[in-house]
Formats: C-alpha cells, sequence, structure tokens
C-alpha cells in the first residue's frame, strides 16, 4: 500500500451515511463508477470488479471456456494464486520458463504448446511488462486464450497499452500490498461480450435476480465474490493517484539504473521501461552469493526469497492437492488425464538460475529526491563489497 487517507474515510463516511452499501441499486453506485472508469482508463469494454485478485483469475479462466481437459501455460514465477486459479477452474497449469526480463518467456510459450493447451497467462510480475507482442502473435497463430495476471502491475503499460488490457481477458488485484488498494479486491477485464457475461455470473451467479435482466442469460453455479460499496468507494479515491504514483516511481526507477548501472551494475532487461511501473529495480549478479551479499548489504530482496512466487514453492500444485474432495480436484478428472502434470522442482532450472542472482530494490513514490540520492549512494557502496 502506498497512500491512503482522508479522501477514502470521506468517501467511506459518505457510503455509510446514504445507506447505499449494497451494490446494487437504482442508480450509479460505487462499484459501477469504479467499473465504469477503470474500463474506460484501460481502454475495454468491460470490467467487473471482484473480491479478490484470485478469483479474478479463476473468473477470467472459467468465463474464457476454459475448464478439464484443457492446460494452461503459466510462469515459473509468479505468486501461487495464478496456478491455483487454473485449477480451480478445473484445468491443469503446465509451468514454464521466464526469461532475463523475470516475465515469461515466448519461446517457453512456443515449445511448451501440446495437443491439449488452450490458454497462456502472461504474469506481469513486480510490476514488469511481459513481451506482449510476440506473446500475442504466437497465441493468434497457435490459437491460444491470452488472460493477463496483471495482479502487480496496476497502472502499467506495455509500449503505450494498458497491462490487462492486451490479451482477450486481464485480471488485477487490489489487495494491501498492490498499487491500487481497498484492502482485498480484484477486478476482470475485457473487449469480449460473452467473457464478461460468463466472468460476471461466476461473480455473482445471482446477479440476474439482483440487476433485473433475469432472462438475459441462464447462468451456471458459482460462489460468487462480489465486491461491496467500500470497495468502490476506496478504489474510486485511489485511482485518482494511480497515475501520478506510477510516473513518480517510473522516474525514480530509471534515475536508480542511470546512476548505479554506469558505477558496474547490471540490470534485468525491460521490455517497455518507458511504460512499465517502476516499482521495482531488478539488480542482476554473475553469483547468487554476490546477489545475496548485495541484498544484505543495500536491504534489497533475492527474487527466489519471495515466499510463493516460485513453481518450487505452490505445495498444494505440486502435490496435486486440487480440491476437497477427489471428485473435484482436477489433478485426478479422467477428462484431465492426458494433460501434462508431472512436476518436479528442478523442471525450471534456468528460472531459478535467473532469480537467485537477482536482487530488487523497491521504488517509492514518496521518496524524496534526497532519499534517491542516499539509496543510491547505499547501492553503489554495497557494490564495491560484493
Ligand atoms: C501475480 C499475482 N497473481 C495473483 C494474485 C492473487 O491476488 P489476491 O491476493 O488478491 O487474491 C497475486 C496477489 O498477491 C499476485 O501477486
Amino acid at each position: 500500500m502506498y497512500r491512503i487517507g482522508e479522501e477514502e474515510l470521506n468517501e467511506i463516511r459518505k457510503v455509510i451515511e446514504g445507506g447505499r452499501i449494497f451494490r446494487y441499486g437504482s442508480d450509479e453506485g460505487q462499484c459501477a463508477r469504479f467499473e465504469r472508469r477503470y474500463a474506460e482508463k484501460l481502454g475495454v469494454k468491460h470490467c467487473i470488479q471482484t473480491a479478490s485478485g484470485t478469483n479474478a483469475i479463476t473468473a477470467a479462466l472459467i468465463g474464457a471456456g476454459i475448464g478439464p481437459g484443457d492446460e494452461v501455460l503459466v510462469p515459473a514465477c509468479t505468486y501461487m494464486a495464478t496456478a491455483i486459479s487454473v485449477v480451480a477452474a478445473g484445468a491443469i497449469p503446465v509451468i514454464i520458463d521466464i526469461d532475463d526480463s523475470l516475465t515469461i518467456d515466448p519461446a517457453a510459450i512456443d515449445a511448451a504448446i501440446g495437443p491439449r493447451t488452450r490458454a497462456v497467462i502472461p504474469v506481469h510480475m513486480w510490476g514488469l511488462a511481459c513481451d506482449m507482442d510476440p506473446i500475442m502473435e504466437i497465441a493468434r497463430v497457435k490459437n491460444l486464450i491470452v488472460v493477463e495476471d496483471a495482479c502487480q502491475a496496476v497502472g502499467g503499460a506495455y509500449k503505450g497499452t494498458k497491462l490487462g488490457a492486451i490479451g482477450h481477458i486481464g485480471t488485477f488485484s487490489f489487495n494491501y500490498y498492490k498499487n491500487m488498494t481497498c484492502g482485498e479486491g480484484g477486478a476482470v477485464v475485457t473487449n469480449d461480450d460473452g467473457y464478461a457475461e460468463r466472468v460476471g455470473c461466476v461473480i455473482d451467479p445471482c446477479r440476474f435476480y439482483w440487476d433485473g435482466r433475469e432472462n438475459a442469460f441462464s447462468g451456471f453455479v458459482q460462489n460468487g465474490a462480489r465486491a461491496s460499496e467500500f470497495e468502490g468507494a476506496m478504489l474510486n479515491i485511489q485511482l485518482d493517484r494511480i497515475d501520478d504514483m506510477i510516473s513518480s516511481m517510473r522516474a525514480q526507477k530509471k534515475r536508480i539504473i542511470a546512476e548505479t548501472t554506469g558505477a558496474g551494475l547490471s540490470v534485468a532487461p525491460s521490455h517497455s521501461l518507458e511504460w512499465e511501473c517502476g516499482t521495482h529495480v531488478m539488480y542482476r549478479f554473475e553469483s547468487p552469493e554476490a546477489a545475496a551479499r548485495f541484498a544484505e548489504l543495500t536491504g534489497g530482496t533475492v527474487a527466489i526469497k519471495t515466499g510463493r512466487h516460485v513453481y518450487t514453492e505452490w505445495d498444494p500444485i505440486l502435490a496435486h492437492r486440487g480440491a476437497h474432495h477427489d471428485a473435484l480436484n482436477a489433478f485426478k478428472m479422467k477428462e484431465n488425464a492426458e494433460c501434462r502434470m508431472n512436476y518436479s522442482t528442478e523442471m525450471c532450472r534456468t528460472s531459478l538460475d535467473i532469480l537467485e542472482r537477482t536482487v530488487f530494490i523497491q521504488t517509492h513514490p514518496d521518496r524524496s529526491a534526497d532519499e534517491t540520492a542516499r539509496l543510491i549512494e547505499s547501492i553503489k557502496t554495497a557494490l564495491v563489497s560484493v
């Protein structure tokens, strides 16, 4: 979380005083307003607010028609919710390598496509943009659905187009750690009317009763993951701040890179430095030992040590614990018998090698120029001892 305060409090107070806490009503409420504004900002037709990013990815996959019998390509480096969402939709995640940019390797996508592969999830990790041009081209030629996971990349873009709005369907998280937050929350965006209708059903299978369209779509059973007006209210305020914050962080990242790479440090290549979020500077070292030492001296983080962001730590996936009941466990469904699910902790060695040699330093929109100068000095000093 970067900025939160009086404006959010005022907006939430208004929601309580107005007595309109439920998202459905006769006029445009906070959630509907946010969905309209966020869709406009991203240049997409539909935005559907959800209770979390995990709900958003699951809903996007189901919305796009992914289910039992399908494989979905996911990168070796992402929060485990990405792979979990695939299994929650009844499909099987096939885990593939990232490249030097720390995002999914387009060549690995091409190489991994098999007879069951229906979709790929490019994840814009740490606010970095995946290389969407080749990814979309492979998807076009090989007939894959592209579901963007932009949970960590709210506010960023790739060559001018907003992350999440490039693939066939995109997803966001607004949890506490994200660029825009309402505590817990998420969203799905798409230009496809059919996908949007199905996503709406996953997020609220009863919405047709609430919004007076009972006969519009027959729907199907789902748990639902509806957002409240409080979350909508916070997001409307957060949305007003995001551009300014992202441009500060992007500028800070560029300054840090400019003043430290000359001193002999190298950074991970970026696919869209001018447009990505700029939330993290990613330094690359020759050895894991050098990376660990640099992290210790600067207070940075070795990319492989961030918890559940590396496939080796996705316990329920690696152990095929896909549901609370065998009959609902995608790994045991007969429809998935031909899908590839023989995971091992060494299967994406290239990714592990890259992650253990990468250290990230976070930017902050409220860090002053002087504080940034001091950070740069500490980075340069650390370099001498690595
Ligand atoms: C890349 C990525 N995907 C998905 C998620 C899941 O989002 P949530 O925690 O809102 O369910 C996260 C959250 O940390 C994430 O970082």
